[in-house]
């Protein structure tokens, strides 16, 4: 059995239906406090199965025991933390308390009950600003906010932990910008408040719930001014973990693996894409670049290409319409 932590936030539900259709039983967990229990609801109804699930939280050792009493766990897909860079400059003892000592407990139980396969959600952020793109795994890595940090110290924490044990196996996964939405619109991406992120910001432009969408300089050095990253639909970054379970499972040590497509597009390229595919105009202001932001991200997935026989294969056409589907009618 598979345990999903974090399964009803975004990528965690997509991952539970590429899971339970590619036929693994699954256990999950998530406390909530950046998702609700209609994703786990949606997870059951569109596969048409059903898993135990705990309200359970990382901070917490007693609440997730029960998780690991009570099932047979091979493995571990760890989502479950915080991840907004902003509120994670804001209260760093959070953002460390909850993920890097909310994950210390999980290996704890992990090794109390002998489990000793896990994939880690990580980020692209750790490779900070990269001199040149596109990023290789073996690229240097440094954060550049309290969020960043805390994925380079669990993903230390999970190599140091391999170095005691020949037998653990640990994949850290480095996901580029994830995007979209299941294609029934029952799961997707739901921030609470205002996002940070362009395509949910995209989204409530639409909507008409912002009156314009700000894009953070047009003076980028790239083809039309605006940053360029590398958008991948969350349907392939959710099949990326299903290879790279294959992979846990069958070896030991850690392995990393860029997430992304490899493709690179702009803000502009996102705009106009989606107002074209959805019929939607999205009115937006051009404004000074955001602090902190890099020209360009890009990914280099060879690795996982290769390796995980894994390769993103829906477009950035797919990406748009799915993430409007999700939220038009909310
Ligand atoms: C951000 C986070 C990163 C996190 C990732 C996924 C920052 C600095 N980085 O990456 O740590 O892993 O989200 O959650 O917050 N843009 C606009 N207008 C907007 C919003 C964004 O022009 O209203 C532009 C940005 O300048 C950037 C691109 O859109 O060029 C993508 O931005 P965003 O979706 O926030 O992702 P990242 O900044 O790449």
């Amino acid at each position: 059995m598979i345990l999903v932590t974090g399964l009803a936030g975004y990528i965690g539900s997509h991952t539970a239906v590429a899971l339970l259709n590619s036929g693994k039983s699954i256990v999950g967990f998530d406390n909530f406090y950046n998702s609700s229990p209609d994703a786990v609801n949606a997870v059951k109804k569109l596969t048409g199965k059903d898993f135990p699930f705990y309200v359970a939280d990382l901070t917490d050792v007693e609440s997730m025991r029960p998780v690991f009493e009570e099932n047979k766990i091979s493995a571990v897909i760890h989502f479950a933390g915080l991840k907004a860079v902003g509120e994670s400059v804001a209260k760093p003892l959070m953002y460390y308390q909850n993920n890097v000592s909310g994950t210390v407990n999980l290996l704890q139980l992990m090794m109390e009950y002998n489990v000793k396969r896990i994939a880690f959600s990580s980020t692209a952020t750790v490779y900070g600003e990269p001199k040149v793109v596109p990023i290789t795994e073996d690229f240097p890595n440094s954060a550049t906010n309290p969020y960043a940090r805390t994925k380079l110290f669990i993903e230390g924490i999970l190599k140091d932990v391999c170095k005691t044990d020949p037998e653990f196996s640990v994949v850290l996964l480095r996901y580029f910008n994830p995007i979209g939405a299941h294609e029934s619109g029952l799961i997707g991406e739901n921030p609470n408040g205002i996002p940070n992120n362009l395509m949910p910001r995209i989204c409530q432009t639409a909507k008409g719930i912002m009156k314009s969408l700000t894009v953070f300089g047009d003076d980028y050095p790239t083809p039309d001014g605006t940053g360029i990253r590398d958008y991948i639909h969350v349907c392939d970054l959710a099949e990326g973990h299903i290879a790279a379970l294959n992979k846990i499972q069958t070896s030991t040590g850690v392995q990393i693996y860029n997430l992304g497509t490899g493709v690179g597009y702009s803000v502009y390229d996102l705009i106009h894409t989606f107002s074209r595919v959805n019929e939607i105009n999205v009115p937006y202001v051009v404004c000074p670049r955001r602090a902190g932001d890099v020209p360009i991200l890009l990914s280099n997935p060879k690795k996982a290409n290769d390796e995980l026989g894994w390769i993103a294969k829906r477009d950035l056409e797919d990406m748009c319409r799915s993430s409007w589907n999700f939220v038009k009618d909310k």
